[in-house]
C-alpha cells in the first residue's frame, strides 16, 4: 500500500493523551473519527417504522472502526427528520419511526463502537435546503434561497415560520439526541457545517430572516443555543454535547473567519463539550488546500484555526481536514493549534489507522492516486470502501482480515478501473428515475 511517508522519526506518544470533556466523560485519546455518511441504512419513506434502519452492514463497519483505536467515533450524519434526508441511505431517528427495532440496532450500533473504550458519538443533521429533490422538492430552511449545483438537483426552500422552527428542528434534534443516550450512545455532534440546516441559519448567504433568528450573530445562532437547551433538558450532564461547525465558507456572504471566531466563542460560554473545525458548503466545497503554507502543515483548515483557537478554554478543540502523517498531526497538537485531530478519508482505507500510528507500524495514511482536488472521486472512493468494509462482521468472522475486501485505491490501476465504473454509473444514472437522488458533482 501506498503511504505519504514511511519517516518514523516523529514519536506520537502526545498523541496517545487523554482529552477530557466538560461533561466529564474522557477520550481516550485524541483521534476522532469523523463523520462519513454511509448511505448504507434502509430507505423505504412509505414505511416509516422500515425507514432510515441501520443495516447489517452499517453495523459491521462500525465494529472495524470499534477496533481501530480511536478515542471518539463519530457516526455518518443520521438525519432528525425523515423527510430531510442528505441523501436515500442515512440512517434516521425520529419520532414518527420510534420502534422496538430501531432502538435494538441503535443500541448494537453504539455496543459495536464502544467494545474498546472508544465513545461513540451520534452526528445528527437536518439536510434543509441540501436535500435533494427526488427526496424532498420543498425542503425547509432559514429563508427560501435555492441551492444552485450543476446538474440542479434542489427544490426551492421553504422558510420555516417561528413555530416550525420549535417543532421541526429543535424538538426533532431534542428527540433524537434522548434517543441516542436511551440507546447507549455517549452524546451527540450537531452538524452545523458544510451548509446543512443549521448553517444555513447562521451563514448570512442562506438566513435573509429579520425575526429573532435572522439578522445579527447572536440572532443566526440562536437556533443551535436553543437545540442546545432543549437537548440538555433530555439528557444526563454526562451525555457529550458537541458540534462540527465551519470555520469559513470561502463565499461572499458566507461565515468569515471573524464570525466563526465569535460563533466558537458563545460555543464555548454555552458550554458545549467539543467543537470540530472543518469548512465549506455545497456551493463551495473545500477539502484541498486554499494557500500555498497550509500544504506542509496538511489541514486545510489550520490557520483560520489558529484565528479561533484562543476562545476555547473548556470546550475540547478537535480540527478536521487533511491530517495524513503522524509528523503534521503532532506538530498541530505540540504547537496548540487543536487539541484532537479528526480523520475522515483515510479512515475508510484503513479503519485501524490510529492504532497503527499510536504503535509505530506505519507513519502516515494510505495515499490514494486519485487528484486529491477531486472531492467527487474520493467521496465515492470512500462509500464504496465502506460498503466493502461491511462485509463481513468481525465478531462473526474475526479471522478474516478485512483489508483483503477493501478496495486498494492507492494502487494507480486500481483506482483507475473505479473511475472508469464510475463515469458509467454518472452518465447513465438518470435510467430508473426513481431511484435518482442525484449525484453531485463537485467541481
Ligand atoms: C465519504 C464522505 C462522507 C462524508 N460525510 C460527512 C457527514 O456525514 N458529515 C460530516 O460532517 N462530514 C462528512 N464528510 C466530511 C468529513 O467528515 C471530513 O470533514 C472531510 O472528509 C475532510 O477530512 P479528511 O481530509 O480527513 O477526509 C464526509 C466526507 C466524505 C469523504
Amino acid at each position: 500500500m501506498n503511504r505519504y511517508t514511511d519517516d518514523f522519526s516523529t514519536d506520537p506518544k502526545i498523541l496517545g493523551d487523554h482529552l477530557k470533556f466538560n461533561s466529564g466523560r474522557e477520550a481516550q485519546n485524541r483521534f476522532l473519527k469523523a463523520a462519513l455518511t454511509e448511505r448504507l441504512s434502509t430507505f423505504d419513506p412509505q414505511n416509516l417504522t422500515k425507514h432510515g434502519l441501520p443495516t447489517q452492514k452499517l453495523l459491521n463497519t462500525y465494529e472495524r472502526w470499534g477496533q481501530g483505536g480511536f478515542g471518539v467515533v463519530l457516526t455518518g450524519n443520521v438525519i432528525v427528520d425523515s423527510t430531510h434526508l442528505e441523501y436515500a441511505g442515512n440512517a434516521i431517528i425520529f419520532k414518527e419511526g420510534d420502534s422496538e427495532e430501531r432502538r435494538e440496532l441503535y443500541k448494537k450500533w453504539s455496543s459495536n463502537i464502544k467494545k474498546d473504550g472508544t465513545l461513540a458519538i451520534v452526528q445528527l443533521s437536518h439536510g434543509g435546503r441540501q436535500t435533494p429533490i427526488a427526496i424532498q422538492p420543498h425542503p425547509f430552511s432559514a429563508s427560501d434561497v435555492q441551492l444552485v449545483t450543476n446538474p440542479p438537483n434542489h427544490g426551492k426552500p421553504i422558510a420555516l415560520t417561528i413555530e416550525q422552527i420549535q417543532t421541526e428542528v429543535i424538538d426533532r434534534f431534542a428527540y433524537a439526541a434522548k434517543f441516542a443516550y436511551e440507546t447507549g450512545f455517549d452524546g451527540i455532534e450537531l452538524h452545523g457545517a458544510h451548509g446543512y440546516l443549521l448553517s444555513q441559519f447562521t451563514s448570512p448567504t442562506t438566513n435573509k430572516r429579520t425575526d429573532k433568528y435572522g439578522g445579527s450573530l447572536e440572532n443566526r445562532l440562536r437556533i443551535i443555543l436553543e437545540i442546545y437547551d432543549a437537548i440538555r433538558k433530555q439528557v444526563p450532564k454526562e451525555f457529550i454535547v458537541g458540534i462540527k461547525t465551519n470555520s469559513v465558507e470561502f463565499q461572499s456572504e458566507g461565515t468569515t473567519v471573524e464570525d466563526a471566531k465569535e460563533i466558537c466563542k458563545r460555543l464555548e460560554e454555552k458550554g458545549f463539550d467539543f467543537v470540530e473545525l472543518s469548512g465549506g458548503t455545497y456551493e463551495k466545497f473545500q477539502f484541498e488546500h486554499q494557500r500555498e503554507s497550509t500544504i506542509k502543515r496538511e489541514a486545510f483548515f489550520i490557520e483560520v484555526a489558529e484565528t479561533i483557537r484562543p476562545v476555547f478554554k473548556n470546550t475540547v478543540v478537535y480540527l478536521t481536514g487533511g491530517f495524513r502523517t503522524t509528523k503534521a498531526m503532532v506538530e498541530a497538537v505540540s504547537s496548540d493549534v487543536t487539541q484532537g485531530i479528526g480523520l475522515g478519508r483515510p479512515i475508510t482505507a484503513e479503519p485501524d489507522l490510529p492504532k497503527k500510528i499510536l504503535a509505530k507500524t506505519v507513519a502516515s495514511a494510505p495515499k490514494n492516486a486519485f487528484d486529491p482536488n477531486n472531492f467527487t472521486h474520493s467521496l465515492f472512493g470512500c462509500i464504496t470502501q465502506m460498503e466493502q468494509m461491511g462485509r463481513i462482521s468481525l465478531e462473526a468472522h474475526p479471522e478474516i482480515d478485512i483489508m483483503t475486501d477493501i478496495s486498494d485505491f492507492t494502487n494507480t490501476e486500481t483506482a483507475n478501473r473505479y473511475l472508469e465504473v464510475f463515469k458509467d454509473y454518472i452518465t447513465n444514472r438518470n435510467i430508473d428515475k426513481s431511484k435518482d437522488f442525484g449525484l453531485l458533482v463537485f467541481d
